[in-house]
């Protein structure tokens, strides 16, 4: 029956930081430094509200693009923190993730032929979504810009073909985010053409420097912006994220959405009620612990020798792999294989990763520690 499968999705393969998370698990002893994923556990807050929900029967089917309540909750949630503005009644669908946004929203806009721009490297999840959807990804190489995809790099790749550019910041895996300047360069280029901006703001609670701002706050008519629970209140597994847009997008979203899910879990859509009220300075207490590891790792990675750009946000940093003539996916290997230390090899970030890898700090500072040990070790032995 293989010749019965759309040769698209047949032509899709694992995620590499999965490969590379399956390929460690056969090691012993292993600090796993692969995952994207914060180690706190959910506030007891958002769990106690889901314990209720379940005993108060709120278990059935809600409104398409989630109960209203929520939807009004994440729109003020969103003016408080970004200053932004959107209508609960028919700007917001709540998602299963901010992985069902991402899918929902190209699944809207992309059409065979068309252009999607995107940094290289960044995520992997947008590219196989574009691919299904029939269009190209183009990704752009950011790595003689501090991993910036800047107005002047989307300039030089614009097409007739253009229908997206996706704005993934603060950026997994880079960590780096733009600033409100260069937000407002690709803003003046981007303004009046017809042209989407998906903007990935996932990581929009974890920023260290500054303020977390939207590309939305000077385009808002052209960008749908992603966001959702998981990493600002450690909320991976509950699946819940947002959409917002004009209503003139988020009406023909939400028809996708409902006939993909229907709905996000209603469970879930009452703990995410909870922690983006009651738990709104949740990712306050999580972000202090983070911005002492990114220092920690950060100087350590220095001082061995690394070359890395200091990241603004999320909880990664992206180096460079020490020797130039050792691909990154060797060089995992033989790190994981000398020093029981596993990092994801910046290839499964697209093909402009390559040369880097990923090492994420959402991990205790013993874990850390005892990583960096080892590390030193692996360096010094292989001088
Ligand atoms: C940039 C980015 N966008 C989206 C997602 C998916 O988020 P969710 O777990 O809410 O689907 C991730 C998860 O790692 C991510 O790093």
């Amino acid at each position: 029956m293989e010749h019965l499968i759309n040769p698209k999705v047949k032509d899709l393969s694992i995620s590499g930081i999965r490969t590379f998370f399956n390929l460690v698990a056969k090691y012993d002893d292993v600090i796993s430094l692969t995952i994207g994923q914060p180690d706190f556990p959910t506030p007891d807050g958002v769990k106690e509200a889901a314990k209720r929900a379940i005993d108060d029967n709120f278990t059935s089917y809600t409104h398409n693009a989630g109960f209203f309540e929520l939807r009004k909750a994440a729109c003020e949630f969103l003016n408080r923190q970004y200053r932004l503005s959107y209508s609960p009644e028919d700007e917001v669908i709540v998602t299963t993730g901010a992985s069902q946004a991402i899918d929902v929203a190209l699944r809207t806009i992309l059409e065979p032929g068309v252009d999607v721009l995107l940094p290289g490297p960044v995520y992997p999840g947008y590219e196989p979504l574009i691919r299904l959807a029939g269009a190209n990804p183009v990704h752009v190489n950011t790595t003689q810009k501090g991993f910036k995809l800047t107005a002047d790099l989307i300039e030089a790749h614009l097409s007739e073909k253009t229908r997206c550019i996706i704005l993934p910041y603060p950026s997994n895996p880079t960590g780096v985010t733009l600033t409100v300047q260069e937000l407002m360069d690709i803003a003046t280029l981007v303004k009046g053409k017809n042209i989407f901006i998906l903007s990935d703001e996932i990581y929009s609670e974890l920023v260290y420097s500054q303020k977390h701002v939207s590309i939305a706050s000077f385009l808002r008519e052209q960008t749908i912006v992603v966001n959702g629970l998981s990493k600002s209140h450690s909320m991976t597994g509950w699946r819940i994220g947002f959409l917002f847009a004009p209503k003139e997008l988020t009406k023909h979203m939400l028809k996708v959405h409902q006939y993909n899910v229907s709905c996000a879990s209603s469970v879930s859509q009452m703990a995410a009620y909870d922690a983006i009220t009651n738990g709104i300075d949740e990712p306050i207490k999580m972000k202090e612990e983070y911005k002492k590891r990114l220092e920690y790792a950060y100087d350590e990675l220095k001082q061995l020798g690394f070359q890395v750009v200091k990241p603004d946000g999320a909880f990664y940093l992206f180096p460079s792999v020490p020797n130039p003539n050792v691909s990154s996916f060797d060089f995992a290997v033989d790190l994981v294989e000398k020093t029981g230390v596993a990092v994801v090899p910046g290839s499964a970030f697209s093909a402009d990763g390559e040369g880097f890898f990923r090492l994420s700090y959402a991990y205790s500072m013993e874990q850390l520690e005892e990583a960096f040990a080892r590390m030193k070790r692996y360096v010094y032995s292989s001088k």
